[in-house]
C-alpha cells in the first residue's frame, strides 16, 4: 500500500502554529557529537525521518542515544567506531557527508557511504575535499564508500571556497575544531545553521569565531566537553507555512521562530501583497489583497533561500502578473514544475530560470513529490486548487516537516493521509 497525502483545496489557513527545530542544523550538530567522548544533550530536535536516520547511524556506530523527551536527546559517542558505519543508511541523506569532518576530527581517518538526499542534478563534494586536503587529509581509493586518512594528523590550514557551500563550511568547522593549529575558511557560507554548529561546538569548548560571516577562524583545541544545546528554529518550515497562508489568503501566526532568519522570505511575501508583523519570536501574516507578481532570485544566505523557491511557485501561479524565478544555487531544481503544470500552472523553464504567467486556476489531480521542498510546493498548490489533490512519494516530505498533517489541519486545511 502506497501512502499518499490528500488535500482538498479552498480553505484559508487561520490560527497559530509552533515551528520546530531546524533539520539542517540538527544533522551537523548530531554528527558533531562524534568529536566528543562526553555526553551532550540536544533539545528542539524536529521529529522528521532525516533526524531518526541520523540517530540510527550514530547508534549503529556505537553511540549511546537516550531520549529525554520527544524533541530532546542525549548522545554519548565515546565508543563510536567508523568501521561499524551502516553504509546503506548514509545514502538516505545528504547530511551524512558530515560524518567525514567529524570522524576525521576524532580519529584522523574517516569512512562514509555516498551521501544521498534530494536529486537536483550534480551534487559534488570537491569543496569538502579541498578543505580536508588543506588540513592534511587525503582520499584513500575505495569502491562504494568514501575513505579519508590524515597520515601526519590533522593540522590547521587556510582555504578559500569557490562557492559558499553550506556542507563544505560545516565540514571544515567539524574537521578544524580539534585539528592542531588554526584553520581559516574564506568565502564561507553564512547560513544560520553554520552559526548554530559553531555555537554548539563553542559551548563544548571549541574556539570558532566569525561564523555567520564570510571568514571563519577555528583555533583547534585538544579536547571538547559535553554541553546542552537548543537547535535554532527551522526557517524553511516557517517559510513554508507563511507561503501556504499567503497562497490561501489566510491569517496565521508562527510561534518559536527567529524573524531575522526569515527576512528574505517575508520581504518577498510583502512584495506580493501580504502584511507581515514580527515580534521577538513570532511572525504574523495576513493576506487580504490580491497576490501581486514578483521576481525571485535564489542566493546563499542572507539571499532568498533555494529551499523556499518551490513553495513560492504556487503563489506566482495565482498572482496577477506572475514573475521570473532564477535558481542560482542548484543546477536542476525545477523538476517539480512538470507536476505543477498538471494542476494548471502556466510556466516555462530552461532549467535555470522559470517564467510564471500568473492568473492561473489550479485544479486538483494526482501529483508526485519529486523531492522534499517540491512536495511542500505541491501541497500548497493543493490548498489553493479546485477539488482534491493527491500527492505520492510523501517519504520525501516526511524527511523535513514534523507533524505536517497535524499542523496544517490545526490551521484549517483539509488534509489527510490515505493509501493507494
Ligand atoms: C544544504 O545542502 C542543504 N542540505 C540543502 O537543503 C540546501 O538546498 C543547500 O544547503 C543550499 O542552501 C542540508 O543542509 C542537509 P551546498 P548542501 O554545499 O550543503 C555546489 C533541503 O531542502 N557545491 O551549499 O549540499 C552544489 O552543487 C536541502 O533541506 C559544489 O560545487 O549545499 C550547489 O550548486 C536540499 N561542490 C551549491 O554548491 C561542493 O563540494 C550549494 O551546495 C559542494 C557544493
Amino acid at each position: 500500500m502506497i501512502p499518499l497525502i490528500s488535500v482538498r483545496g479552498g480553505n484559508r489557513l487561520r490560527g497559530e502554529v509552533f515551528i520546530g527545530g531546524m533539520k539542517n542544523a540538527a544533522l551537523p550538530i548530531l554528527f558533531a557529537t562524534i568529536l566528543l567522548r562526553q555526553t551532550v544533550a540536544i533539545e528542539n530536535l524536529p521529529a522528521v525521518t532525516d533526524v531518526t536516520t541520523t540517530l540510527r547511524i550514530l547508534s549503529d556506530m556505537g553511540a549511546r542515544v537516550t531520549w529525554e523527551s520527544p524533541t530532546a536527546v542525549q548522545v554519548n559517542a565515546a565508543d563510536v567506531d567508523p568501521n561499524a558505519l551502516p553504509l546503506n543508511l548514509t545514502t538516505r541523506l545528504r547530511g551524512s557527508s558530515y560524518l567525514l569532518g567529524a570522524e576525521l576530527g576524532r580519529f584522523g581517518y574517516a569512512v562514509s557511504g555516498l551521501p544521498g538526499g534530494c536529486d537536483f542534478g550534480n551534487r559534488p563534494l570537491d569543496q569538502h575535499f579541498m578543505i580536508f586536503s588543506a588540513l592534511g587529509a587525503e582520499v584513500v581509493p575505495s569502491v562504494g564508500n568514501i575513505r579519508l586518512t590524515a597520515p601526519g594528523g590533522l593540522h590547521g590550514g587556510a582555504v578559500r571556497l569557490s562557492f559558499p557551500s553550506v556542507g563544505a563550511t560545516l565540514n571544515g568547522i567539524l574537521a578544524g575544531a580539534t585539528a592542531d593549529g588554526t584553520t581559516m575558511i574564506e568565502n564561507a557560507a553564512r547560513e544560520p545553521h553554520i552559526v548554530d554548529l559553531a555555537n554548539f561546538l563553542n559551548a563544548c569548548g571549541a574556539e570558532i569565531s566569525g561564523a555567520g560571516t564570510s571568514q571563519i577562524r577555528i583555533n583547534g583545541v585538544k579536547n571538547l566537553h559535553g554541553c546542552r544545546h537548543r537547535i535554532i528554529p527551522d526557517m524553511i518550515e516557517a517559510g513554508t507555512y507563511l507561503a501556504a497562508a499567503a497562497a490561501t489568503g489566510g491569517h496565521i501566526r508562527l510561534r518559536a521562530v527567529n524573524p531575522d532568519h526569515l527576512e528574505a522570505v517575508t520581504d518577498r511575501l510583502a512584495a506580493m501583497g501580504a502584511s507581515i508583523a514580527a515580534s521577538e519570536d513570532t511572525v504574523t501574516l495576513t493576506r487580504m489583497l490580491p497576490l501581486r507578481g514578483t521576481d525571485i532570485e535564489t542566493l546563499p544566505y542572507p539571499g532568498f533561500p533555494t529551499d523556499m523557491q518551490p513553495q513560492f511557485a504556487p503563489l506566482l501561479c495565482l498572482s496577477e502578473g506572475g514573475g521570473l524565478v532564477y535558481e542560482r544555487v542548484w543546477e536542476n531544481r525545477f523538476r517539480y514544475l512538470e507536476e505543477l503544470r498538471r494542476m494548471g500552472a502556466n510556466v516555462i523553464s530552461d532549467g535555470l530560470c522559470a517564467r510564471f504567467r500568473g492568473g492561473d486556476r489550479l485544479t486538483g489531480t494526482r501529483v508526485c513529490a519529486t523531492d522534499l521542498r517540491a512536495g511542500a510546493a505541491l501541497l500548497i498548490a493543493g490548498l489553493c486548487a479546485e477539488g482534491e489533490t493527491t500527492i505520492s512519494e510523501i517519504r520525501h516530505i516526511e524527511r523535513g516537516y514534523p507533524d505536517l498533517i497535524g499542523k496544517f489541519r490545526s490551521l484549517g486545511a483539509e488534509l489527510r493521509l490515505v493509501t493507494d
